[in-house]
């Protein structure tokens, strides 16, 4: 299943933007690394992972999070997915985005979002390279600093606390000299 779920998402990346790759592999791991830890169903949370963002993959960028969330679920029914973990997963993408609309309940819902959030700090290099492109270059380190402060107040305890480390060494990498 997992593996067919793969698939789907690399055959989605060809000829796009490397980031993806390296954000989604992110997020899978990391997911997959908090669900362990908090008790949560693994399958659901890595399978949600994969697929979180596939709407913005394909360039689509306003509700990724609500269309994604319906793209994934048509793509595990054509799977053979169990309908039950497919509701589980939907709801996952669907609460991802911190959209105040759609807030996170469930633990492998809070798992998602924080992985998600904690995958910046794992892919500094990225973040980097995305600010250049987002903003001009005097504005890159508030950028960036910005970011990283969202994404930490984001976190459930259990990913800040993977992230404290880095997030002061980034804040460090950051002050003007
Ligand atoms: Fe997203
Ligand atoms: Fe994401």
């Amino acid at each position: 299943m997992i593996e067919k779920v793969k698939q789907y998402f690399y055959d989605l990346c060809k000829d796009k933007h490397f980031r993806w790759e390296i954000h989604v592999e992110s997020v899978v791991k990391l997911s997959k690394k908090l669900a362990k830890q908090l008790g949560a169903d693994e399958e659901v949370v890595e399978v949600a992972a994969w697929l979180h963002d596939i709407k913005k993959i394909q360039g689509e960028r306003e509700k990724h999070h609500v269309y994604g969330s319906e793209q994934a679920g048509e793509i595990l029914k054509q799977i053979g997915y169990d309908d039950a973990k497919i509701e589980k997963v939907k709801r996952c993408i669907l609460t991802h985005s911190s959209d105040k609309a759609y807030p996170t309940e469930s633990i492998e819902e809070k798992v998602l979002a924080s992985a998600d959030a904690l995958s910046h700090f794992y892919t500094f290099t990225l973040l980097v390279q995305a600010a250049y492109l987002h903003v001009k270059p005097e504005e890159v380190k508030d950028w960036l600093l910005n970011k990283y402060t969202r994404s930490f107040g984001k976190m459930m305890p259990e990913a800040k606390k993977l992230a404290e480390k880095r997030y002061e060494a980034i804040k460090l990498l950051l002050e003007e000299s």
